[in-house]
């Protein structure tokens, strides 16, 4: 059977890793999480004291950019490929809101940005890939058969990361998971390198008022259409 390529992007905690690596399992593709990509950079700046909430040595971090190697391996007990720096499993480490709360301002970085996005296509050079993020419609494969564009109130977002953050046991407010996901949405939108935005030829979700068992059918129809539409 042709594979194909599927693109989905939006804004941050709108569930799109979840149904992505929902999606890859039940299609027996590979997923691959552009952000967490960007949050081992991310990391990487922060353990290097490259960045903070008062600075940014973005001159340090292009320069340091060549020892900054980022791979995922499968984790069958997870089920899905965590992230590595350097050889290192840094997967619980780069979901916190410390790396939160930094990650847009080093994704903001053209040098960032050109290194990941040379990696990202060539781990979906073969198809058969379900990658999310945030400009993978529009910049790393704009020729995707489908592109699925993910939104949800800010409310509902933060409150979704809130649960994750605590399940996991970390000390957060709701006001601070929002606010963060309130300054993501602006940074992301705004940069003038890959902007987070949708493709024209994407398809919207806006899953407020949707669970995730009606979000997964109605993806699966989607998909059902593109692999039609090869016929
Ligand atoms: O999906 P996430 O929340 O883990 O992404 C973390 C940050 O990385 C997000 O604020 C924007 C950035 N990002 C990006 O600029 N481009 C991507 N393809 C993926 C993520």
């Amino acid at each position: 059977m042709q594979k194909i390529t599927i693109a989905i992007d939006g804004y941050s905690s709108t569930g799109k890793s979840t149904v992505a690596k929902q999606l890859a399992k039940h299609l027996g593709y590979v997923y691959v999480d552009t952000g967490a990509m960007y949050r081992a950079v991310t990391y990487y700046a922060m353990t290097h004291n490259l960045i903070d909430d008062t600075h940014f040595d973005v001159v340090g971090l292009v320069s340091k950019l060549n020892e900054v190697v980022v791979s995922f391996k499968f984790n069958p007990i997870a089920g899905f490929a965590e992230v590595y720096l350097n050889g290192q499993n840094i997967e619980k480490e780069v979901r916190t809101l410390e790396v939160s709360s930094q990650v847009s301002k080093v994704a903001a970085i053209p040098e960032v940005r050109y290194q990941l996005v040379k990696q990202q296509q060539q781990m979906g050079k073969d198809k058969g890939v379900v990658m999310d993020g945030r400009d993978i419609g529009t910049v790393v494969f704009p020729y995707a058969k489908l592109k699925i564009f993910m939104t949800a109130s800010p409310e509902k977002r933060a409150t979704r990361r809130f649960d994750e953050l605590i399940g996991r046991g970390d000390d957060v407010t709701y006001e601070d998971v929002l606010r963060n996901v309130q300054e993501r949405d602006y940074i992301d939108s705004h940069r003038e390198d890959s902007p987070l935005r949708k493709a024209d030829d994407s398809v919207l979700i806006d899953n407020t008022g949707l669970t995730q068992e009606e979000q997964f059918k109605l993806i699966l129809l989607l998909v059902e259409r593109a692999f039609e539409d090869l016929e």
